[in-house]
């Protein structure tokens, strides 16, 4: 159990209006959490404090090495006022995965947890209420040794930023056009594409670009030995409905295991829908899309949540899914989800937790 120390912020600042497009990810609360860790102390002077810019190093090893991982979550406000919180043990236990890959101490997961609590409840007045938006929270640990050796560091600060947003794509939930990369790749069996960690997706960067220079929002990447199995897309899973079955890559330890794409699949089986967790050829899904079999495709994650495809580009050939709209089946599982989320609907997997 944390023991935190609360800062308040000396002047609140003015939180978004009702009705006010939010965005993703520009406006922040006027607190954050801090945890500091010191090899032979653990971790220590946990703290809310205003929300402030930090002084580091600049020979702070996060800086040259890249040590440093992060998590994405978010807080609902319910029809009856109440905050609610959407699975955090599950990022409580894949952050400690990061950490372990990246040689970076682990946080007991009730830790990890309380100080989520703790600083939504804080700050639960910047809760967003329009419909479709949240409190976007962002729990990250950087190494902070002063140093320049390539070794783990010694220290490191833990934080949350809790940011009011909307969509995460400007389109919201209108269809979005990926871009399958076969030249560059993301990860490979072995690394860390299974981690939160920005060397992922400052890996990603580069085909994020040349997809918008074709006209495309979004890269889904193949895998880095034969660069033929579909993997995952920038900030999403992804998933196909391909002649009546739903299927979605297997985790093969390159493939980020989001918490929404976990909840996909449990929620498909509820509902009676098989959902295989398998290797998906490129080659193949060409092949079933040209015999008309693709019937549906859409990404899953934290900000994304459900995200329809409607196009998908590889090398010459271009795929148009559906009619332009939600599939039925994307827009059966963004509404259970986000009925559950927000509060609307029974919870029967005791999915959310009270802030
Ligand atoms: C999330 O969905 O929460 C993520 O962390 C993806 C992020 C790159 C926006």
């Amino acid at each position: 159990m944390l023991d935190i120390r609360y800062e308040q912020a000396a002047a609140p600042a003015q939180k978004p209006q009702k009705g006010q497009p939010l965005g993703f990810g520009h406006i922040f609360t006027d607190h954050m959490f801090m945890m500091n860790y010191t090899q032979g102390q653990g971790w220590h002077d946990a703290r809310i404090v205003p929300f402030q810019r930090i002084s580091l190093s600049p020979a702070a090893m996060v800086f040259h090495y890249g040590q440093e991982m992060f998590e994405g979550m978010k807080a609902y406000r319910t029809p009856d006022g109440r905050a609610l919180l959407f699975r955090p043990e599950m990022n409580a236990r894949r952050a400690n995965e990061s950490n372990r890959r990246l040689c970076i101490p682990e946080l007991p997961e009730e830790d990890f947890i309380q100080a989520v609590r703790e600083i939504v409840r804080h700050d639960a007045a910047w809760i967003p209420e329009d419909p479709g938006t949240s409190l976007y929270i962002r729990p990250f640990i950087i190494a902070t040794d002063e140093f320049l050796g390539v070794a783990p560091s010694k220290t490191y600060l833990f934080m949350i930023i809790l940011s009011p947003s909307g969509a995460y794509y400007p389109g919201g939930m209108a269809p979005v056009g990926i871009w399958i990369e076969d030249d560059y790749v993301r990860a490979v069996r072995g690394g860390v594409g299974f981690a939160k960690t920005g060397g992922n997706y400052a890996a990603s960067l580069i085909g994020q670009v040349k997809a918008h220079d074709e006209g495309y929002s979004q890269v889904l990447w193949l895998d880095g030995v034969e660069r033929r199995y579909v993997e995952e897309v920038g900030a999403m899973n992804i998933f196909f409905k391909i002649n009546g079955r739903v299927l979605t890559p297997e985790l093969n330890g390159s493939i980020l295991p989001g918490v929404t794409r976990d909840s996909v699949i449990q929620l498909c089986r509820s509902w009676g829908i098989e959902v295989e967790e398998r290797r998906i050829a490129v080659d193949k899904l060409i092949e079933d899309y040209n015999n008309g079999r693709v019937e549906e495709i859409f990404g899953t994650g934290t900000a994304a949540v459900i995200s329809p495809v409607g196009k998908l580009r590889y090398q010459d050939d271009v795929m148009v899914i559906g009619d332009g709209t939600t599939g039925p089946l994307s827009q059966r599982l963004y509404d259970a989800l986000t009925d559950i989320q927000w509060g609307r609907a029974p919870d029967p997997l005791g999915w959310t937790m009270s802030v």
